[in-house]
C-alpha cells in the first residue's frame, strides 16, 4: 500500500513538472464533460456482478477443495490486515436474500463465477463434488425463476490449490487440459440453462499480479517471464474451451462463449506529439492487445513482439521472453470469441520513456510511463481515478482494432473513500452516471455494446486489499455474523437508469439524484440501529445461554446439598 502511494505521488509530481513544459495542453476539453441525454437501444441489458471467492465464504464447507486464494490468504502478510475470504459475504448461504436485492434493482442479468475447487475439489474431473453442483444449480434455477439471466464466469482467479502445488498453476501447459475438463463439466451440468459463458475474468491481473509481481495468489514473483508464460497458457485454454463449446455443446445449448478483459485507457499526455501517441498505442497493446490480438487476429500485437524481442536480445537472451504461437496454433486461436467482455475502471496519461535494461519486466518492456491528473477525482482505491471519457476512447479503440465486435461491459464501478458506513454515496452515483453516459456516447459512435454490468452488487473481499475497499451498491456489515446488506443511494439511482433505459431528460435525471439521496438517509438510520442488532445478537447468543447454564449448575449443587442434609 505504502509503495503504491509513493508511486502515485511520484507520478503526480512528475506530472506537474511535465505540465510546466506543455503549457498549451487542454485538460478538460468540452467534449469530456458534456452530458448526453438519450436512451439505450431497445433490448440493452442491465446487470450487476460478483465473484465466488470475493463473496461466497464457506471456504471449506460441503466438500469444497482449497483454492490458491484460500492458501494465499492464510499466509501472514499477503493481504491487508491478514483478512481472508473464509466467510466473505456468506453468499453461499444467502441465495434468496441476494436475489431479492437483484429484484429490487430490477436488473435483467446477474454475473457470478463458479468456484472450480467447489465442484472439482482436486481440480481434476474424476472427483465431482455434487454438493457444489447443487449450490450452483440452486442459484441458477432461482435466478431463472426470477427472470434474471445468469452470466457465468468459469475462472475468476480461484485455481484449485492442488493444481498449483502439483504443476505450478498457469506456468504449466497442462492447465489447458484441466481447465477444458472443468469447463466441459460446467457446460454439461449447467449449459441447458446458462447461455452466457465467460472463460476468464481479467487475464491481465491473473498473469501480472499472480505470476510477475506476486501481489495476488499464487504469489509467484517471476519478473520478465512469469506473466508472459501464464498469459500464453490462458489464451490457449480460452481457445480450447471455445472450440469445445463450439463442437460439442453449441448446437444443442445455443449459448455464447467470450472472455472478459479488464483494461485502463492510456491517453497520450500530448495529443500532438507522435511519441506520446505511439506510447499510448503501446500501452493499449500491452494491456488489451496482449489478449485481444491473438483472440481476434491470431497472434500477439506486432509492437509486443518487437519490443520484448528487442529487449530480450539486448539482455543477451537467445530467444524472446514472449512465447510464440505456431502457425497451427494461430489459426486455432483466431476468432475464438462470440463476444468481448470489457471491465473498465480508470485511465492514465502516458508518455514515452526508455527504462534501463536491467529492468527487463512486463511493466517496463513497453517503454511507457504513466501519470495521473491530480484533478481527477480519486476513490477508495489508490489506483482508481474517475476518468469517464476514457471509457469512450477504450470502446472506440476496440471497435477500430478488432472489427467492431459485440461488447458486453462486464465490470465498471468504484470503491468507497471512507471505511465507515457511507450509504449516501453521491460520488458513486456520479461515477456510474458519467461512465454509463460515455458508454452511450460510444454506442452513438457505432460501438456494438450490448450490456452494462455494475461492479459490484455487494461490498466484498477486495483481494490483497481485504475488506478495506467497498465497491458494493449494497453495504455489507462484515462485523455481524449473518452479514446484513443495506442499500446505498446508488441502488436507487441505478434502478432509475435501468427502468428508463438511459437518461431521457435533464429534468428527470436531476430528480433521480435528489430522490436517491433522500432515501439513503432513511437507510442510514437502519444502519445506525445496527449496533443494537449486534447487541441483541450478543444477548441471545452468549448471555442467555451462559445464564441458563449457570442456573442449572447452581440448582444441581443446591439439590445435592439438600439431599445430603436429608440423608
Ligand atoms: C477487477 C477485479 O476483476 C474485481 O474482482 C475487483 O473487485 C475490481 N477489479 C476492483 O478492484
Amino acid at each position: 500500500m505504502l509503495q503504491s502511494s509513493i508511486f502515485a505521488l511520484c507520478h503526480v509530481t512528475v506530472f506537474f513538472l511535465h505540465l510546466c513544459e506543455a503549457e498549451d495542453f487542454k485538460w478538460t476539453d468540452d467534449h469530456h464533460s458534456s452530458f448526453y441525454y438519450s436512451t439505450f437501444p431497445t433490448g440493452f441489458l442491465w446487470g450487476v456482478g460478483n465473484s465466488a471467492y470475493q463473496t461466497e465464504g464457506a471456504w471449506n464447507k460441503d466438500g469444497k477443495g482449497l483454492s490458491i486464494w484460500d492458501a494465499f490468504t492464510h499466509k501472514k502478510g499477503k493481504v491487508y490486515m491478514n483478512e481472508t475470504g473464509d466467510s466473505a459475504c456468506e453468499s453461499y448461504y444467502k441465495i434468496k436474500d441476494d436475489i431479492a436485492l437483484l429484484n429490487e434493482l430490477k436488473v435483467n442479468q446477474y454475473r457470478f463465477s463458479i468456484s472450480w475447487p467447489r465442484i472439482l475439489p482436486t481440480g481434476i474431473k474424476y472427483h465431482v463434488n455434487e454438493k457444489g453442483i447443487e449450490y450452483y444449480n440452486n442459484l441458477i434455477n432461482t435466478l431463472l425463476k426470477n427472470n434474471i439471466t445468469p452470466v457465468v464466469t468459469l475462472y475468476y482467479w480461484d485455481l484449485p490449490q492442488v493444481l498449483q502445488e502439483k504443476y505450478g498453476g498457469w506456468q504449466n501447459i497442462s492447465m489447458v487440459m484441466y481447465f477444458n475438463d472443468y469447463a466441459n463439466l460446467c457446460f454439461e451440468r449447467f449449459g441447458d440453462r446458462v447461455k452466457y459463458w465467460i472463460t476468464f475474468n481479467d487475464p491481465w491481473s491473473i498473469a501480472v499480479l499472480g505470476y510477475e509481481t506476486g501481489e495476488h495468489a499464487p504469489g509467484m514473483k517471476l519478473p520478465g517471464y512469469g506473466a508472459y508464460k501464464a498469459a500464453h497458457h490462458i489464451i490457449k485454454a480460452h481457445a480450447k474451451v471455445w472450440h469445445s463449446y463450439n463442437n460439442l455443446w453449441r448446437s444443442k445449448q445455443k449459448g455464447m462463449v467470450g472472455i472478459s478483459l479488464t483494461s485502463n485507457w492510456g491517453e497520450p499526455v500530448d495529443i500532438t506529439d507522435q511519441k506520446d501517441i505511439d506510447a499510448s498505442e503501446r500501452y493499449m497493446q500491452f494491456y488489451t492487445g496482449w489478449f485481444a490480438n491473438p483472440i481476434f487476429k491470431g497472434d500477439y500485437p506486432g509492437i509486443m513482439k518487437d519490443y520484448i524481442g528487442k529487449k530480450s536480445a539486448q539482455q543477451g537472451l537467445s530467444s524472446s521472453r514472449l512465447p510464440t504461437f505456431s502457425t497451427q496454433e494461430k489459426t486455432y486461436i483466431k476468432g475464438t470469441t462470440d463476444f468481448l467482455g470489457i471491465g473498465h475502471y480508470t485511465a492514465r496519461y502516458v508518455t514515452h520513456k526508455i527504462y534501463p535494461l536491467s529492468q527487463g519486466k512486463y511493466h517496463t518492456d513497453h517503454d511507457v510511463m504513466e501519470f495521473v491528473d491530480p484533478q481527477w477525482p480519486n476513490s477508495g482505491s489508490d489506483w482508481l481515478y474517475a476518468v469517464p471519457w476514457g471509457l469512450r476512447r477504450l470502446l472506440n479503440f476496440i471497435k477500430t482494432h478488432y472489427s467492431n465486435p459485440i461488447i458486453h461491459m462486464t465490470e465498471n464501478g468504484v470503491a468507497e473513500k471512507l471505511h465507515c458506513a457511507e450509504l449516501c454515496d453521491e460520488w458513486r452515483i456520479e461515477y456510474h452516471k458519467s461512465y454509463i453516459n460515455e458508454m452511450l456516447k460510444a454506442i452513438k459512435d457505432g460501438v456494438n455494446v450490448k450490456s452494462y454490468t455494475a461492479w459490484s452488487l455487494l461490498d466484498k473481499f477486495e483481494w490483497d486489499e481485504g475488506f478495506s475497499e467497498r465497491f458494493g451498491l449494497y453495504y455489507v456489515d462484515f462485523k455481524t455474523k449473518n452479514r446484513p446488506r443495506y442499500p446505498k443511494a446508488s441502488v436507487q439511482y441505478y434502478k432509475k437508469v435501468i427502468s428508463a433505459n438511459g437518461f431521457p431528460s435533464k429534468k428527470e435525471v436531476e430528480s433521480w439524484h435528489r430522490k436517491s439521496i433522500e432515501t439513503c438517509s432513511t437507510a442510514n438510520q437502519l444502519l445506525a440501529a445496527d449496533p443494537l442488532t449486534t447487541h441483541m445478537e450478543m444477548v441471545t447468543e452468549i448471555v442467555i445461554p451462559t445464564v441458563c447454564t449457570l442456573c442449572i449448575l447452581l440448582s444441581a449443587v443446591l439439590l445435592m446439598f439438600l439431599l445430603r442434609r436429608h440423608s
